[in-house]
């Protein structure tokens, strides 16, 4: 007869066997180790300032008045939630949990907004907002230290954020506010013009806090923004769902025709699905599908010899020439496009869904072709690391007269291997992004296959080779470069407060096994929140308050 004992025993082991086999725990403990040392790093030599050389040690402050706005420190506390979380690491959790309580007391005791200081409002909400935010969300979720220290500092940011949308008589925000006086203030460059992606990467935020608190006012002041951009600008016809990146505040009329999923652009497009995905409004939805099938119609190209798919940009408008040069900013769209599709169900699963349809095929291997032509931006690289800006390149016959002579610029321009793409000399800085990364991580987690995971392993290792600060030999810490096209590369003494916010989050991730996509949605900073709450929504009246007609 058998043991009992011996049985459950068995069956321990062979329990504890798969879960290290399928979570492997080898690079997740890797990544906690990078985190934490970055992180150690800048309390030794950077705290609390906003900006931090690692190389230096030099630090200061983004506002003029000398205050800390918490720049690194708020962009990192979930990472460290989610690290505390995750980590099956006795040592790492314990370190986690002790860092998580430093930056608490920080939080609530040292930092304070009442100052006099003109911030933009774009990047204080999706780093500063969002990142108390989700600290509130996952420090009551996972019951460590103190959520409401999170909530009164969102709702005292949040309330001084708010006054930008008041001046406008549009209602769409100047880009800047004084967080002590209110005072909104206009773009000081590009004739006063906010961008278009920044007025329109408010509202998960804004539509979280209103659904936490029950104050309407914060999901329609950033809601009000939609409706005059649509309707005076025609959107769907006359742009075909897409949107150049200036739009004058005073007018709600676009400036210029630059169109492009790069910078000033990118995140309009993300914030349409993602509004979707956190309230389920499908009005959003149905913008974001517009302006999809506007991008597949201009934008989508692929590049010669080898047909890597790339997303063009039109720098003039739709009916002229497109430009081939592509931001690794816009790298986010993988990702995006495969969440479109499957709404965070694995692809097995969404395609038995009744909302499957031939445009969500088409999305998800659209979804697939771009991210593998961003690893190819890393892959190709001397350092395994992808520059800033690439220029496809593209059959002779297919270029203009005008595009023939800038080709001829070539001669000093880092060629890919495969030719496929370029790098002008000024474009070769590597500044730790996460774009291609996120878009792994929800490929993985949506495909099951294991071929992202390699992926990322290849650049999370490229970044710890070439962008190491030592000090006699010793790792101290992580920082951008100034030229990734070269080996050994040339280091640039910034760490960008997204290593720890988004990079290293969606490094992190993308080796955990439960990581339900179908209940978080991340803003554009890579802060999780919680799909709303169908009930709390009706309760405080939280509705779409415009339409088309
Ligand atoms: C962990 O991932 C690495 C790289 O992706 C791979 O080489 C290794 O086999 C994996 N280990 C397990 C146990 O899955
Ligand atoms: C709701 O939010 C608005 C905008 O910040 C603020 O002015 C107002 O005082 C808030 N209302 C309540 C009841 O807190
Ligand atoms: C993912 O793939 C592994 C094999 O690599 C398999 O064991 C597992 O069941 C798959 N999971 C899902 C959800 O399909
Ligand atoms: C915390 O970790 C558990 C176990 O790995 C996971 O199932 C859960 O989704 C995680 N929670 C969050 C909020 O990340
Ligand atoms: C609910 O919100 C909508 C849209 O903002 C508004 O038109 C309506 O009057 C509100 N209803 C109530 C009962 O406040």
């Amino acid at each position: 007869m058998l043991n009992p004992v011996i049985i459950s025993v068995g069956i321990a082991v062979l329990a504890v066997f798969y879960y290290f086999q399928s979570k492997n725990t080898t690079v997740s403990f890797k990544i906690e180790k990078i985190l934490l040392q970055s992180f150690n790093d800048y309390k030794k030599n950077g705290w609390p300032y906003d900006v931090y050389g690692p190389i230096s040690h030099n630090h200061r402050n983004m506002p003029r008045s000398g205050e800390p706005l918490g720049w690194i420190i708020v962009d990192t506390i979930d990472t460290l939630m989610l690290g505390y979380n995750y980590t099956i690491d006795k040592e790492n959790k314990k370190e986690f949990l002790e860092q998580i309580e430093f930056v608490e007391n920080w939080v609530e005791n040292e930092l304070d907004y009442d100052m006099d200081a003109e911030v933009n409002i774009f990047e204080t909400t999706i780093r500063m907002l969002g990142g108390l935010l989700s600290g509130y969300y996952l420090s009551k979720d996972l019951n460590v230290g103190k959520p409401e220290v999170y909530l009164n500092k969102a709702i005292d940011l949040a309330n001084r954020l708010s006054l930008a949308f008041v001046n406008s008589p549009t209602g769409i925000p100047y880009s800047s506010v004084n967080l002590k006086t209110g005072e909104a203030i206009k773009n000081h460059v590009d004739n006063g013009a906010s961008s278009t992606a920044e007025f329109t990467t408010l509202q998960l935020e804004f539509k979280y806090l209103a659904s936490i608190t029950g104050n309407k006012t914060y999901w329609d002041l950033a809601e009000q923004v939609y409706e005059p951009l649509y309707k005076i600008n025609d959107i769907l016809d006359k742009y075909d769902g897409l949107v150049p990146i200036y739009t004058l505040p005073d007018t709600a009329k676009f400036w210029g025709e630059n169109i492009r999923f790069g910078s000033r652009g990118d995140s309009f497009y993300e914030y349409l699905l993602k509004q979707y995905l956190l309230t389920h409004e499908v009005m959003y939805y149905n913008l974001y599908r517009a302006a999809i099938d506007g991008m597949k119609k201009h934008l989508v190209k692929e590049s010669f010899p080898s047909g890597l798919t790339y997303i063009a940009e039109k720098p003039n408008g739709l009916e002229f020439q497109a430009s081939s040069k592509m931001d690794h900013l816009v790298c986010f769209m993988g990702g995006l496009l495969a969440m479109g599709a499957t709404e965070g169900y694995t692809i097995k699963e969404a395609r038995a869904m009744y909302f499957w349809n031939e445009d969500r095929e088409d999305d998800w291997l659209l979804a697939m072709k771009l991210t593998h032509t961003c690893y190819q931006m890393y892959h190709q690289l001397p350092a395994g690391l992808s520059p800033e800006i690439v220029v496809f390149n593209y059959a002779k016959e297919q270029r203009t007269e005008f595009e023939e002579i800038t080709m001829i610029d070539r001669q000093n321009w880092w060629t890919s291997p495969t030719d496929d793409f370029f790098v002008k000399p000024l474009d070769g800085h590597n500044l730790q992004r996460p774009e291609t990364v996120e878009s792994i991580m929800f490929m993985y987690h949506l495909s099951n296959d294991t071929t992202y995971r390699e992926w990322g392993q290849e650049i999370l290792n490229n970044f710890v080779e070439h962008t190491a600060v030592k000090e006699n030999g010793r790792v101290e810490a992580y920082t951008s470069l100034n030229d990734c096209l070269h080996v050994p590369t040339g280091k640039r003494d910034n760490m960008e407060s997204f290593w720890l916010a988004e990079t290293l989050k969606y490094l992190y991730l993308l080796f955990q096994d439960n990581v339900d996509l179908r209940e978080v949605v991340f803003n554009t900073e890579a802060h999780p929140f919680p799909v709303l709450d169908k009930t709390d929504m009706e309760k405080f009246n939280l509705t779409t308050g415009w339409s088309l007609e």
